[in-house]
C-alpha cells in the first residue's frame, strides 16, 4: 500500500488559474473531445491547416494521380496536417502510424455517371470512432437537385458527431450550372454553419471571398479544385488565407503537380509561414530542382 500523501504545500496562491479561449473561430463552446480533434486538423500555433484531399475515388474511381495511393500519396503524408479520404483507402493503404488528423469522407452513393447530389450517408458513426478519425466530411448541395437530402445527411451527422465528440466538415458542392459567386457561397456556407457544421470547405472566389468568411461563424478552408499552374494555385491559397481562410483542403493541385512533395511544402509555406506567392513559387522550383537532381543521381548510380 502506498504511503499516504502528506498535505500538499504549494498552491501557487499568487498565480491565477488561466482560462483560455479556444483558438478556432466559433469553436469555444465545443466539448473537450471536439476541440482536441480539431487541434489534430488545425495547427494550434498558426490556427491553420493543410489538408490533403485524396477522396476523389468515392465518386470517380482511380483519378489521375491517385491510381496508386501507396506509391504517389504516402510520400506526401508527412507534410499534410490532415488527410481527407475514404475508409477504404484508410484501411487498405494508410499506415496506422500516421499521426496527423484523418478527415473521413462520410457521404456517397452516386458515381460520376449519375446525379451527384443524390448522396446518402456512407459511414456509420461507430466505424468513425473505431477508426479514431478527427472529423467526418459530408457534401452539401445547396441549390442542387437533392439539396434537402444532402442537408439532412449533414444534420444527421452533426447530431451523431456531437454525441461522440466528432466534428463535421461540410463541403459545399457547386453544380455545373451554378454561378461561383460570393452571394452563392455566403448562402451555402451560412446554411451549413447555421445547421451545425463545425467547419466548412468552399471555393475561393476573387471577388467577395472575405464576405463569405465574415458571414460564416465557423472556420472555412479553401477547396482546391481542378489543376491550375503551381503559381496560380499558390496565389489562390495566399489570397484565401489573407482574406481569412483557416487553411486549404487541396488535392489535384498537389498530387497532380509534376513535383508533388515540393508543391505541398510550398503550400505549407503559404499557409503556416505566410510566404508570399512569389516566395512560395521560388521554394517550389528550388525543391523541385533538388528532387529531380536526386532522382537523376539515383538512376545513374
Ligand atoms: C469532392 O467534392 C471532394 O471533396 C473531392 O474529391 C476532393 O476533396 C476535391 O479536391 P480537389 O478539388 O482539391 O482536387
Amino acid at each position: 500500500m502506498p504511503e499516504a500523501d502528506k498535505e500538499g504545500k504549494d498552491y501557487y496562491l499568487d498565480i491565477p488559474v488561466t482560462c483560455e479561449g479556444f483558438f478556432l473561430k466559433g469553436s469555444n463552446s465545443l466539448d473537450w473531445g471536439m476541440k482536441n480533434r480539431l487541434s489534430r486538423i488545425f495547427n494550434p500555433e498558426t490556427g491553420r491547416t493543410v489538408m490533403l484531399a485524396i477522396d476523389h475515388g468515392y465518386f470517380q474511381g482511380p483519378t489521375t494521380g491517385l491510381e496508386r495511393v501507396d506509391v504517389n500519396i504516402l510520400p506526401l503524408a508527412p507534410y499534410a496536417d490532415t488527410l481527407m479520404l475514404t475508409r477504404g483507402i484508410l484501411r487498405t493503404t494508410i499506415p496506422p502510424t500516421f499521426t496527423g488528423g484523418i478527415v473521413l469522407r462520410a457521404s456517397g452513393g452516386p458515381s460520376i455517371l449519375k446525379e451527384l447530389s443524390n448522396e446518402q450517408l456512407a459511414v456509420d458513426m461507430e466505424d468513425a470512432v473505431r477508426l479514431n478519425v478527427a472529423a467526418l466530411a459530408v457534401q452539401v448541395f445547396i441549390g442542387g437537385e437533392y439539396e434537402t437530402q444532402s442537408v439532412h445527411n449533414m444534420t444527421r451527422l452533426v447530431d451523431t458527431g456531437t454525441r461522440y465528440g466528432i466534428p463535421i466538415l461540410a463541403v459545399t458542392a457547386v453544380g455545373k450550372d451554378m454561378a461561383r459567386e460570393a452571394r452563392y457561397f455566403r448562402l451555402a456556407c451560412r446554411i451549413c454553419a447555421e445547421l451545425g457544421a463545425h467547419y466548412i470547405k468552399t471555393y475561393y472566389i476573387p471577388d467577395g471571398f472575405e464576405t463569405v468568411i465574415a458571414s460564416c461563424p465557423v472556420p472555412i478552408v479553401m477547396a482546391g479544385g481542378k489543376k491550375i499552374s503551381e503559381l496560380d494555385a499558390l496565389t489562390m491559397s495566399y489570397n484565401a488565407i489573407q482574406e481569412g481562410a483557416a487553411g486549404v483542403d487541396m488535392g489535384r493541385n498537389i498530387f497532380q503537380s509534376d513535383a508533388p512533395v515540393a508543391m505541398i511544402k510550398a503550400v505549407r509555406g503559404v499557409v503556416h509561414q505566410g510566404l508570399k506567392p512569389k516566395q512560395a513559387y521560388e521554394l517550389f522550383l528550388e525543391l523541385k530542382a533538388k528532387s529531380k537532381g536526386m532522382k537523376k543521381a539515383g538512376r545513374t548510380k
